[in-house]
């Protein structure tokens, strides 16, 4: 009897081992991410003046979050099928000034060596119904353990602080109507999320104006 219970109590503190390396994976990928950002931030800042990276967040989705992820989708519940299904587990939010910005930032990350690009999903060019814009990647990045390397996928999102105040804004809404938004809100916040857009056009031609000032006074 000892035995069958000591067995069974290794298999939990195995299971518990699995669970709690496979959570750190995420963790160091996300800090790997995120120096390469604080590097790309204080390097623009003494190259160039100018630091088109506004404000970073990142978080690690919960196991719940992770568990009932894989239970929607169907998705089998094995560390190796939430492994290889679920791509936003550790996920970075990079908030940026202007579009153009967006493009810049997502450049020099895809152009690092170590990086690979999974997929894009430009909603900047291409944005949701009901006026979303971002742009995803889902990147790959190894993370050298004590006898392994892991491959961990990271979801980084970038966008403009307009596009950031919609978003975050949005899904408040979102969850205080339990995902159905009544339709003359949709109504509005898909008005409000031109208005965005608008104003991030306006920013992007502003800038420009005064990029081009600063280059002809330079000559
Ligand atoms: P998930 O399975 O939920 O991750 O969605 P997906 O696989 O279709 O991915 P997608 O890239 O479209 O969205 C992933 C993330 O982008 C979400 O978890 C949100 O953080 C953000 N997002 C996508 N659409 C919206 C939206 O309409 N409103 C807001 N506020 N955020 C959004
Ligand atoms: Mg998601």
């Amino acid at each position: 009897m000892a035995s069958i219970a000591s067995k069974e109590l290794d298999n939990v503190k195995n299971l518990k081992d699995s669970l709690v390396r496979f959570m750190m994976t995420y963790k160091f990928a996300l800090d790997e991410v995120n120096t390469k950002i604080n590097i790309l931030k204080q390097e623009f800042q003494y190259a160039d003046d100018y630091n088109p990276i506004e404000h970073v967040t990142s978080r690690l989705k919960s196991p719940e979050s992770i568990i009932s992820k894989a239970y929607r989708k169907g998705f089998g519940l094995t560390l190796s099928a939430i492994k290889e299904n679920i791509r936003d587990i550790a996920g970075i939010r990079i908030t940026c000034s202007f579009i153009s910005d967006i493009y810049k930032i997502s450049r020099m990350l895809q152009s690092q060596k170590d990086i690979t690009l999974i997929e894009t999903k430009d909603y900047v060019k291409n944005p949701k119904p009901n006026g979303y814009r971002s742009v995803h990647l889902i990147i790959q990045i190894p993370v050298f353990m004590s006898d392994r390397v892991d491959h961990v996928f990271v979801e980084v999102q970038i966008r403009t602080i307009a596009m950031d105040f919609w978003a975050s804004l949005e899904h408040k809404i979102y969850y205080k109507y339990d995902g159905e938004i009544p339709s003359e809100l949709k109504e509005e916040l898909t008005e409000a999320a031109f208005t965005a857009l608008k104003l991030d056009e306006k920013m992007e031609k502003i800038h420009d104006q005064v990029n081009k000032i600063k280059e002809h006074n330079q000559f």
